[in-house]
């Protein structure tokens, strides 16, 4: 279980001021949920799953994982308390074979057909991609699904996706889809994704609105429908079509 307890966030700007951009956010996430947290851009999101996984510090509040402070512990101690984290674009490692990076990420030895079997779970033929070196020969739909295969074999608590369908092609989105849809069914630990696909809202246990730093709305998703419209429309209808084509078409970089 992850508890936020009044996250504040500060940054200073420019010409000296201060801008709150996380503004006392309280939140319980439990083991075995599956969260997406949405909302319009600029709104926080992707500030709170930096904070969650240690890259950016909170100006107040607490973080406690399973009752434990980890507010001050930095981003490899929290991963290995069992945090993960999947980038919006992921790196690439030349020399690196796929293989290689699965058993990294699991920690251990694995044979080929135990590595095979994350490969399959993202929808790729494993056999195909498991001496292929992680480089620019790999699309970004192929790279964003082997993150993901990554993310299954490291197993941890608690796994961070933002926006993870960025970046990828539609052909990707809905095996991408497929796949989460999997994770929740076969969820271990607590999955937070940030997303504002309806589909990735669909399979949600609960659907969290983040706005102005602030949680407007926890709920389920027949509850949240008209506050979600709602909150495209203050987004702007220009940035949120744009967002939405971006989506569509696969265009790298997303809002983040
Ligand atoms: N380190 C920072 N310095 C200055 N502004 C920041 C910093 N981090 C985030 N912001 C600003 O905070 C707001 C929220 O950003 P972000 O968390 O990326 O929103 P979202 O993911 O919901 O679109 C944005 O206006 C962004 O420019
Ligand atoms: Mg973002």
């Amino acid at each position: 279980m992850l508890e936020l307890k009044n996250i504040i966030f500060d940054v200073t700007e420019d010409d000296g001021s201060t801008k709150r951009i996380l503004d006392g956010i309280s939140l319980t996430l439990d083991e075995n949920k599956f969260y997406v947290v949405t909302g319009p851009n600029g709104g926080g999101k992707s500030t709170l799953a930096r904070i969650i996984m240690g890259i950016e510090k909170p100006t107040s509040g607490q973080i406690l994982l399973d009752g434990v402070d980890i507010t001050d512990k930095s981003i490899t101690e929290r991963a290995k308390m069992g945090i993960s984290f999947a980038l919006q674009q992921p790196v690439r490692f030349k020399g690196i074979k796929v293989h290689d990076l699965i058993k990294i990420a699991a920690g251990k030895e694995l044979g080929t057909a135990e590595a095979c079997e994350y490969l399959s779970a993202v929808g790729l033929c494993a056999r195909d991609y498991i001496e292929r070196e992680v480089n620019s020969s790999l699309s970004g739909g192929e790279l964003k699904r082997i993150e993901i295969a990554t993310v299954l074999a490291r197993g941890t608590k608690m796994t961070v996706f933002d926006e993870p369908e960025a970046g990828i092609d539609l052909w990707s989105f809905q095996n991408l889809i497929h796949i989460f849809e999997t994770m929740r069914e076969e969820i271990k630990g607590t999955i937070l994704i940030i997303s504002h696909q309806e589909r990735i809202l669909n399979i949600a246990d609960e659907i969290i609105m983040i706005a102005d730093g602030k949680i407007t709305k926890i709920g389920h998703k027949e509850d949240m429908m008209i506050d979600i419209i709602g909150a495209t429309l203050e987004g702007g209808i220009c940035g949120r079509i744009g967002a939405g084509l971006d989506q569509e078409f696969g265009a790298e970089g997303g809002d983040n």
